[in-house]
C-alpha cells in the first residue's frame, strides 16, 4: 500500500497568512485631491478600519497642490466615502478615521513642502504613536513620479527614524515602454531599495485572481492536465462596457495595449501559465512569474502583422444606451489612431506550453463587462458516438471567471435523457457568492494592507515589469511604423473588429460568447 501523501503544514511553505494587523503607521498619499484617492484609496482604508484591520494610531497624510486645510480634506474624503464605500458609512467609525487624516499643501517640486511633510510625520510619530513607519503612495499622474521620488530622497524621507520602515507604492502606468520603465526604475532605485518598492497592479488584489494560484496548487486534480498534452488553447478576456470615462487625455497617450495588456492581462497569463513556486512567498512567486513572462516567444515584425489586432470603437449602443465613438469622447483627437481594443496570439516556449496558443483580448465599449480565463481542452482522442447525432459535442472548457460573476465553471458533454444518443454540453458551476455568502473585498483593500504588512507577493517586481515591456515594445514599434486599420473598426456594443475573430480562427477556434 502506498503512503497517503501528506499536506505540508509549514506555514511558510503553504503560505498560510494568518490575519495580522500592521504596525502603527502613516500612509502618505501624493495626489490626495485626485480621483484614485477618492474613488479607491480612502474607501479601501475606511473598510480596513471597519474590519478592524488597521493598527491603532493609523494616520493618513494627503499631499497635493490645492490649497486645502485638514478640515477641507476630511470633508472631501467624507463625501467620496459616502459615494464609493461598498457598504454604508458608520458615522462614529468615520469620525475616528477622519481624525487621523491630515493635509500638506505643496507643489510636488517644492522642497519646503517635503520639509513640512517630514515635520508632520515626526509630529504624528509622537502624537499618534506611528513609530516612524511610512507608506508613500504615488497616486499622481505618472509625470510627477520622478520628481516626488527625488524630493523624498533629498528630504531624507526614504529612510525612517526610530527603526521604523519606509515603503513606496507606485501606481500604474509604470513607464510607457521598456526604456522609460527602466529610467523610472533607475530614478526610484537611487532613492529606494527594491524591497521598499511596491508596484501596484490592482488585478493582483482581486479575490478571483488570487484564487488562480489556490485553484491550481491546492488541488491535485487539475495540475496534471495543465499542459500541452491536454490543453488546446487558452483565452484570456478582459471586456469592459465602459468607454474612456472622461480620461481621454490619458488614454490618447496610453491605448489598450499599455493600459490593460502590459499589466493586467499579462499578469493573468503569468498566473495561469507559471510553474509551481517553491513556496507562497513574494520572491518565489515572482521568480516563477518572471520566468514564464520571459519564456513568451518574442514577437517579430511578421508576428506583429499577423498575431496582433488593434481596434477602435465607433458610435453604437451599449446596454440599450447610445454610446459615442472613441473619437467623439472629450480629450480625444478627431482622427485619433489610438486603439481601444487589442487581441494577441502568444506562444510560451517551455516544455509545459510549447505549441499551445494563448489568446488575449481586451476592449472598451464591449457589450458587457466580463473577464475570464478559459482553458480549452483537446477533444477526446476517439469518438465513440459516431453513429449518434454528433453536432452537440463541444470541447471541455474550464473557465475562471474574474468579474463580475466570480466563480469557476467546467463545461463537459452529457447525454440528453431519452432514447437517442443526443449529446449536449452542460456546466458544473462554482460561484463565490453561493459558496461563501460574503462579498469579496476590493482589490485595493488587500493591496494596501499587504504593503503595510510588508508582503510584496501581490506586487510586481522590476524584472517582471521589464519582461512585460520587452514583449510589447515590438508591438508598439510595429504599430507605430504601419498605418492603423481603418478606424473605427468596431461599433460600441460589439465584441470587437472582425480581424479579432479571424485571429482566433487561425487555429480553427472561436472566441467564447460571454
Ligand atoms: C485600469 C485601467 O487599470 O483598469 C482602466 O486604467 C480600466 O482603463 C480598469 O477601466 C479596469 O479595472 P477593473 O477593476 O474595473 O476591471
Amino acid at each position: 500500500m502506498t503512503e497517503p501523501a501528506t499536506l505540508t503544514t509549514n506555514p511558510l511553505r503553504a503560505g498560510m497568512r494568518m490575519q495580522r494587523t500592521p504596525a502603527p503607521c502613516t500612509v502618505v498619499i501624493f495626489g490626495a485631491t485626485g480621483d484614485l484617492t477618492h474613488r479607491k484609496l480612502i474607501p479601501a482604508l475606511y473598510h480596513l478600519q471597519r474590519e478592524r484591520l488597521l493598527p491603532p494610531g493609523f494616520s493618513v497624510v494627503g499631499f497635493a497642490r490645492r490649497d486645502w486645510s485638514d478640515d477641507h480634506f476630511r470633508q472631501s474624503l467624507l463625501e467620496s466615502a459616502h459615494r464609493y464605500s461598498r457598504s454604508g458609512l458608520d458615522t462614529e467609525l468615520w469620525s475616528g478615521f477622519a481624525a487621523g487624516c491630515f493635509y500638506v499643501r505643496a507643489p510636488f517640486d517644492d522642497p519646503a513642502g517635503y520639509a513640512a511633510l517630514a515635520a508632520r510625520l515626526d509630529q504624528l510619530d509622537v502624537e499618534r504613536g506611528t513609530g516612524g513607519n511610512r507608506l508613500f503612495y504615488l497616486a499622481t499622474p505618472p509625470e510627477s513620479y520622478g520628481e516626488i521620488v527625488r524630493q523624498l530622497g533629498a528630504a531624507g524621507l526614504n529612510r525612517s527614524p526610530n527603526g521604523g520602515w519606509t515603503r513606496i507604492i507606485v501606481e500604474k502606468p509604470f513607464g510607457a515602454d521598456l526604456a522609460s520603465a527602466r529610467a523610472l526604475d533607475t530614478t526610484i532605485h537611487r532613492v529606494f531599495d527594491e524591497p521598499q518598492v511596491y508596484r501596484i497592479d490592482h488585478y493582483l488584489g482581486k479575490e478571483t485572481v488570487q484564487n488562480i494560484l489556490v485553484f491550481r496548487f491546492a488541488n491535485g486534480i487539475f495540475e496534471p492536465l495543465w499542459n500541452r498534452r491536454y490543453v488546446d488553447h487558452v483565452q484570456i478576456t478582459v471586456a469592459e462596457s465602459v468607454g474612456v470615462e472622461g480620461r481621454g487625455g490619458y488614454y490618447e497617450r496610453a491605448g489598450a495595449l499599455r493600459d490593460m495588456v502590459q499589466n493586467h492581462l499579462l499578469q493573468l497569463l503569468a498566473l495561469t501559465a507559471m510553474e509551481p513556486p517553491v513556496g507562497y512567498r513574494a520572491d518565489a512567486v515572482r521568480d516563477e512569474k518572471v520566468k514564464v513572462l520571459r519564456a513568451i516567444r518574442p514577437l517579430t515584425t511578421a508576428d506583429v502583422a499577423h498575431a496582433t489586432v488593434r481596434g477602435q470603437y465607433g458610435p453604437g449602443a451599449v446596454g440599450g444606451a447610445v454610446a459615442p465613438g472613441y473619437r467623439e469622447e472629450p480629450g480625444v483627437a478627431p482622427g485619433s489612431a489610438i486603439e481601444t481594443f487589442v487581441a494577441l496570439r502568444l506562444y510560451i516556449e517551455s516544455w509545459r506550453w510549447a505549441g499551445v496558443p494563448f489568446f488575449l483580448r481586451t476592449g472598451k465599449r464591449m457589450p458587457k463587462r466580463a473577464s475570464e480565463i478559459a482553458i480549452q481542452f483537446k477533444m477526446a482522442p476517439l469518438m465513440l458516438f459516431e453513429h449518434g447525432p454528433l453536432s452537440g459535442i463541444e470541447p471541455n472548457v474550464l473557465a475562471i471567471k474574474i468579474q463580475p460573476d466570480e466563480g469557476i465553471s467546467l463545461r463537459f458533454d452529457s447525454k440528453v435523457p431519452g432514447q437517442s444518443n443526443t449529446i449536449r454540453p452542460v456546466m458544473m458551476d462554482f460561484r463565490y457568492n453561493d459558496s461563501f455568502g460574503v462579498e469579496s473585498p476590493e482589490a485595493y483593500e488587500r493591496l494596501l494592507l499587504d504593503a503595510m504588512l510588508g508582503d510584496s507577493t501581490l506586487f510586481t517586481r522590476s524584472d517582471e515589469v521589464e519582461a512585460m515591456w520587452t514583449l510589447l515594445d515590438p508591438v508598439i514599434a510595429g504599430w507605430a511604423a504601419s498605418a492603423p486599420p481603418p478606424f473605427p473598426n468596431y461599433g460600441a456594443g460589439s465584441w470587437g473588429p472582425a480581424s479579432a475573430d479571424a485571429l482566433i480562427a487561425s487555429i480553427g477556434a472561436k472566441w467564447r460568447r460571454l
